[in-house]
């Protein structure tokens, strides 16, 4: 990636999470100044000490619940960032259902403040941690950009309607540039093993829980149907290096430096792996075998979900070079080094 000559100030929101933080690295090699702003609801200070063991240099961090309005335009008066990249928000499909306000609340008011002191603040470049699930109804694969969006939950729809908030926004200020990234399933760590996934209590989503059996944490891999319409029965999905789609957010922001308007972009490799495949990947990687249980479809579940890529490989000139050994090997790298995820400090 190319170097800039001065360091460009970028916020990252969410900078303390398992995709925050890998790219808090990326743009630390590519040149760029991270500050990072984190409640640290979902997330431990410790990942800042680790960010700093491998940057080589400590990261300006800021606490701070960006559903308050006052003190995140201050933070915007102190630091006057040139761009924003936003992580922050809630997460989980299945506490999204049975807690919607909550989910509402957070994610978009969060969105709302952050978006009302950059137009005080005057800074126009955003780029948004969008999601494959606003893919909803769609089931030809692979995904491309121009599909319709809808939803299936309340985390899912907090993601469609900060993209249709962006794009108004757009269209309102011409000067303003919102880059979209719809990510697929990030697996995968940073090589070091310092930094990684550290989901609280049990893991909902598939790499996280491979780890934690091979650690000896879990039992055994429930794996959720064996009778979708796929080559071998069970669900697939495009998964992801992390660092793959860090590096994708630098590219988005240098994007944003040559471009108003509101666009979206899928980041993926635009293959599909099976349940299956992941775990014989794994098992090969790690040389950790995972006993399995076949169980019913999990609810929600679609058979198929892969991107096509290739627009962000055309317009922002970034494509996912990790293979899917690569990425078992870090995520075992990770959990191997980190059995009970990042300290509490
Ligand atoms: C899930 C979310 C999605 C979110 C994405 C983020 C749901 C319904 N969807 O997607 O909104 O954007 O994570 O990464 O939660 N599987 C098992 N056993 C397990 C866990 C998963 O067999 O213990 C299977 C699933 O049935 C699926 C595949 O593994 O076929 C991947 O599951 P997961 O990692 O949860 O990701 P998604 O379902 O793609």
């Amino acid at each position: 990636m190319q170097k800039i000559e001065k360091r460009e100030k970028v916020l990252v929101c969410g900078g303390a999470g398992y995709i925050g933080s890998h790219t808090v690295l990326a743009l630390e090699r590519a040149g760029f100044e991270a500050v990072i702003v984190d409640d640290l609801s979902n997330s431990k200070a410790s990942v800042l000490d680790r960010l700093q063991q491998i940057a080589g240099r400590s990261f300006k961090f800021y606490r701070l619940d960006l559903c308050k309005p006052r003190e995140t335009l201050e933070l915007f008066r102190q630091e006057s960032p040139a761009a924003v990249i936003h992580f922050a928000g809630y997460k989980a499909v299945g506490e999204s259902v049975e807690k919607p306000l909550m989910y509402y609340r957070n994610n978009l008011d969060s969105t709302l403040s952050l978006l009302e002191a950059m137009q005080k603040a005057g800074c126009r470049r955003f780029v948004f941690s969008s999601s494959a699930t606003v893919y909803g109804g769609v089931t030809r694969m692979p995904l491309h950009e121009d599909d319709p969006t809808s939803c299936t939950s309340p985390y899912g729809w907090t993601k469609v309607m900060i993209e249709q908030i962006l794009r108004d926004l757009c269209v309102a200020d011409k000067a303003f540039s919102a880059v979209l990234l719809r990510y697929f399933n990030p697996i995968g760590a940073d090589p070091s093993g310092l930094i990684g996934e550290d989901p609280q209590g049990i893991p909902n989503n598939l790499m996280p829980y491979i780890t934690q059996v091979a650690v000896g944490k879990l039992d055994k891999l429930h794996v959720f149907g064996k009778d979708y319409p796929t080559p071998d029965g069970t669900g697939v999905r495009d998964y992801i290096h992390v660092s793959d789609l860090a590096e994708g957010h630098v590219a988005a922001l240098d994007f944003s430096r040559r471009s108003v308007g509101c666009r979206a972009f899928n980041l993926g490799t635009g293959q599909g792996v099976s349940v299956l495949e992941l775990v014989h990947a794994f098992e090969k990687a790690s040389g950790q075998k995972i006993p399995l249980q076949i169980e019913g479809r999990r609810a929600g579940d679609i058979a198929e979900c892969y991107a096509d890529p290739s627009l962000a490989e055309e317009v922002l000139g970034w494509k996912a070079c990790r293979d899917l050994e690569e990425m078992c090997r870090d995520s075992w790298n990770w959990q191997k080094n980190n059995p009970g995820g990042f300290p509490e400090s």
